[in-house]
């Protein structure tokens, strides 16, 4: 069984006043009436700098949509700075990298997260050319796969203003949300990774202030 982190407040404590601001969030994303090409919708998690709280953001979001009932795969897209297995307690010997690298099939690299309704793809290792695999014909492939398996595909991302990675990831999202985390972000910054996100072809369903 998987040792799920504190972080996790959507599961631990699903009453308090976090946990319903991670609701709100996911109503927030009903009414922007995503459009999606097929069963799943794609949702990217970005902020413009590290450590402002887009992994956290994004696992309680994807607990959120799985409490709703909906069947959900949470990817760690951040192959700079992988944390999704350490959130969830899981084993990062393979994931998305062993899906873009090897071949790996796509239900051979996800694992399960110990919540009913949510799977994880996790990062599976750090690679030295990110980007590439991010952005290679196989990762559309996988992308495309997902959407026919699941009804909410959530995207960790490594942070917009410091890699062209998660510009790369836009390119398979329905939609994206910014993560700012007060006291730490500058508005220019979230300015100019708005800019960049919306350049490279992003629908922007929001700004999410983290408070810690
Ligand atoms: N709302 C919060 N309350 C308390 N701690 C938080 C909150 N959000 C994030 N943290 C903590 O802050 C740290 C950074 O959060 P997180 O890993 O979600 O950021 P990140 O943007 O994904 O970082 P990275 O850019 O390295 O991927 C973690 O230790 C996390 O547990
Ligand atoms: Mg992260």
């Amino acid at each position: 069984m998987p040792q799920l982190s504190n972080a996790l407040v959507t599961e631990f404590d699903p009453i308090s006043s976090v946990s319903e601001s991670y609701r709100a969030l996911r109503t927030a994303i009903r009414y922007k009436k995503l459009m999606p090409t097929a069963r799943g919708i794609i949702i990217m998690i970005a902020s413009p700098k590290s450590q402002e709280g887009k992994t956290t953001t994004a696992a309680n979001l994807a607990i959120a949509y799985a409490q709703e009932g909906k069947a959900v795969v949470l990817v760690d897209g951040n192959l700079r700075q992988p944390s999704l297995h350490d959130v969830f307690g899981v084993k990062n010997n393979k994931g998305l990298l062993q899906g873009l690298a090897k071949g790996m099939a796509q239900q051979d690299i996800v694992t399960a997260s110990g919540i009913p309704g949510l799977e994880l793809i996790v990062a599976g290792g750090q690679p030295v050319n990110p980007s590439e695999l991010l952005g290679s014909v196989r990762m559309a492939e996988l992308v495309a796969q997902l959407k026919q398996q699941y009804d909410v595909i959530i995207l960790d991302s490594p942070s917009t203003l410091d890699y062209t990675d998660a510009s790369l990831l836009t390119e398979y999202s329905d939609g994206v949300v910014l993560v700012a985390k007060n006291g730490k972000t500058k508005r220019e910054w979230a300015k100019q990774a708005r800019t960049q996100l919306e350049q490279s072809g992003a629908r922007m369903l929001g700004i999410v202030f983290n408070q810690s």
